[in-house]
C-alpha cells in the first residue's frame, strides 16, 4: 500500500508557528514520526508540503494511479480552496483530512472545511498522532 501525504502552508514552520497552538516539535519531527509509523506498519509513505495552492493540487492530480490513498492538512486552504476539493474528487482516492489543532473549538472562519465532503475521514486536536490515526483509517478502508 502507498500513501502520500500532504501538508498545506506554514505547516514547514511546525515548532516556530504559534507553539501553544501546534506544539514545539518540528515539521522535520512529524515527518520522521509518519515514517518510522508506515515502516511499522509496511507501507510505503511519501511525504509533501507546499506553500502554494497549485503545487498541492499537482501533487494530488499526479497521485492518480501512484498511491492507495492520501492523508491531507491542507492548513489554512481548507478554509478557502475550491481547487483542492475539486483535486482530491478528480482522483477519487481515499484521502483522510487532518487538523493539528481541534479547528472546531477556533475561530469561525476555521469551522468551514471545502475538503472535508471528498474526505472518508477527518481527526482534528490530536496533534501529531491525527497523522497516524489518518494512515490506520485508510489501512482499514482498504481492507
Ligand atoms: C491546521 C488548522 C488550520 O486552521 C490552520 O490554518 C493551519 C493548521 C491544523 O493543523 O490545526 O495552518 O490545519
Amino acid at each position: 500500500m502507498k500513501i502520500l501525504v500532504i501538508n498545506g502552508p506554514n505547516l514547514n514552520m511546525l515548532g516556530i508557528r504559534e507553539p501553544d497552538i501546534y506544539g514545539k516539535n518540528t515539521y522535520a519531527d512529524l515527518c520522521e514520526l509518519i515514517r518510522d509509523y508506515a515502516a511499522k506498519k509496511g507501507i510505503e509513505v511519501k511525504l509533501f508540503q507546499s506553500n502554494h495552492e497549485g503545487a498541492l493540487v499537482d501533487e494530488i492530480q499526479a497521485a492518480y494511479g501512484n498511491f492507495d490513498g492520501i492523508v491531507i492538512n491542507p492548513a489554512a486552504y481548507t478554509h478557502t480552496s475550491v481547487a483542492i476539493l475539486d483535486a482530491v474528487k478528480s482522483v477519487g482516492l481515499p484521502t483522510v483530512e487532518v487538523h493539528i489543532s481541534a479547528v472546531e473549538t477556533r475561530e469561525d472562519f476555521r469551522q468551514v472545511s471545502y475538503i472535508r465532503q471528498a474526505c472518508i475521514k477527518t481527526i482534528t486536536g490530536l496533534g501529531f498522532d491525527g497523522y497516524l490515526g489518518a494512515i490506520d483509517a485508510l489501512i482499514e478502508n482498504g481492507k
